[in-house]
């Protein structure tokens, strides 16, 4: 059977990660999470202080570029593979409300997108893999088999990400998390380069009243027609 390409877009939170993982592992291919990418390099931009509340040094971080290299390494405990920045574990550090601040501003930058979607399509050539991301279908994949595009209300996905993050165990109130919500889909869908819109190919699905089974179930369905007509 043919290996295909699935490309899953859509707004933060709206548990793309969580299908791609389940989809990808049924049918034993590779899950790539290019948001991790783009956490990772504004993780770099932190920690190497070109980003902070008060100051953005974008024409810094842009010429320290080649020194970021970003891989994933799969954790067979976790059943995905873990982002690595420079060689070093940093699955957790990127996952925090700090870095979510900061992302989109990092993931507006053309540079960034370019050295990023080289990599993503470099992953993914020879098929067999599921991508989740806001470019995916449009930019990175044009010629993805199966494209999706999740949406849910603002407070479904806000209400989702709050309870992930008291998991882990971050101080934050519902609406910090609500708010940084709603300024990512206000950026990612208004930026320049690559803004987040569906491909016209792209398949809808409001997962806001949807269990996790019904969604994955719902996908699986799309994915084996997909294989059938490949
Ligand atoms: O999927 P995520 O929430 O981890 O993504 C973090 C940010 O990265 C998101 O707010 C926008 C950006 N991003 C992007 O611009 N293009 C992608 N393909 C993936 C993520």
């Amino acid at each position: 059977m043919k290996n295909i390409t699935i490309a899953i877009d859509g707004f933060s939170s709206t548990g793309k990660s969580t299908v791609a993982k389940q989809i990808a592992k049924h049918l034993g291919y590779v899950y790539v999470d290019s948001g991790a990418m783009y956490r990772a390099v504004t993780y770099y931009a932190m920690t190497h202080g070109f980003i902070n509340t008060n100051n953005f040094n974008v024409d810094g971080l842009i010429a320290n570029l080649d020194d970021i290299t970003i891989s994933f390494k799969f954790n067979p405990t976790l059943g995905f593979a873990e982002v690595y920045l420079n060689n070093i574990n940093i699955e957790k550090d990127i996952r925090t409300l700090e870095v979510s601040k900061f992302v989109s501003r990092v993931a507006e930058i053309s540079e960034v997108r370019q050295k990023l979607v080289e990599q993503q399509q470099q992953m993914g050539n020879s098929g067999g893999v599921v991508m989740d991301g806001r470019d995916i279908g449009t930019v990175v994949f044009p010629d993805a088999e199966l494209k999706l595009f999740m949406t849910a209300s603002a407070e479904t996905r806000a209400k989702r990400r709050y309870a992930e993050l008291l998991e882990r165990g971050e101080r934050v109130t519902y609406q910090d998390v609500l708010k940084n919500v709603e300024e990512r889909d206000y950026i990612d869908t208004n930026r320049e380069d690559s803004p987040l819109i569906k491909a016209k190919d792209a398949i809808q699905i409001d997962n806001s009243n949807m269990s996790l089974q019904e969604q994955f179930d719902e996908i699986l369905k799309l994915v084996n027609r997909t294989l059938e007509n490949s």
